[in-house]
């Protein structure tokens, strides 16, 4: 179990970083997604966002095919301290009615606050739109600003897209047990796309 599928409570630090502002993108198939840091109220949209993703996506990410996360777990995933534990949220339509597209996360090593695991999850319907590379721009964007110099993350060894995404990033992976890999990415060295 590695630490984003199983976040610890962190202590809740007030924030540098939390001041919430929302950017806007547009996918490859016209979709415009705002995108802000996740607050509490996330609660909702996280699980109503599991709701929509294939048992095979649910499975890559939380290497299950978990549908309702326990609250405590949805709790853990939407109180971060934006510090040691930061997450994006990425979503369409109207203000008064967003529809969840995905989530980004990065929870720091515990030992090395330089090393942070990050974990991306799109919905099925927006997959292969460009969503994983924005959120990826977004995690490398608050890496550099916050001193995290190396990615990690614990990937089930069929999961295509993400291993292929690992490539375009330049990331080196690593045998860690049957049917897992361990990819590592030096922050400085990985390539910006060009979505915009
Ligand atoms: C992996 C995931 C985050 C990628 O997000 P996405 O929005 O589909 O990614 P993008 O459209 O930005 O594509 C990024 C790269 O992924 C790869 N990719 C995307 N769709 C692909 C497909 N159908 N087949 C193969 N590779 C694909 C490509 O390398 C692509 O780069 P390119 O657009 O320059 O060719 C998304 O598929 C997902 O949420 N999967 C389920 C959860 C998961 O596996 N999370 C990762 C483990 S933490």
């Amino acid at each position: 179990m590695n630490m984003i599928q199983n976040i610890k409570r962190g202590e809740a630090t007030r924030s540098a970083y939390g001041a919430a502002t929302s950017t806007y993108k547009i996918l490859k198939n016209g979709t415009v997604v705002r995108i802000r840091q996740i607050q509490a109220k996330d609660k909702h949209g996280i699980q109503l966002g599991m709701s929509q993703m294939s048992p095979q996506s649910r499975r890559n990410r939380f290497f299950s095919a978990i549908k309702n996360l326990p609250d405590q777990t949805l709790r853990d995933l939407v109180e971060v301290d934006h510090v040691n534990h930061d997450a994006w949220v990425a979503v369409t339509g109207p203000l008064h009615f967003p529809r969840p597209v995905g989530v980004a996360r990065y929870v720091r090593d515990t030992h090395d606050p330089h090393i942070a695991e990050i974990a991306i999850a799109v919905v099925d319907t927006f997959q292969s739109q460009g969503m994983g590379s924005i959120f990826a721009d977004v995690l490398l964007e608050a890496a550099r600003n916050r001193g995290i110099s190396e990615f990690m993350a614990v990937v089930l060894a069929n999961n295509e897209k993400v291993l292929a995404m690992a490539r375009k990033y330049g990331a080196t992976r690593q045998f860690l047990s049957p049917g897992e890999y361990e990819i590592r990415a030096q922050v400085d060295a990985m390539t910006q796309p060009a979505l915009d």
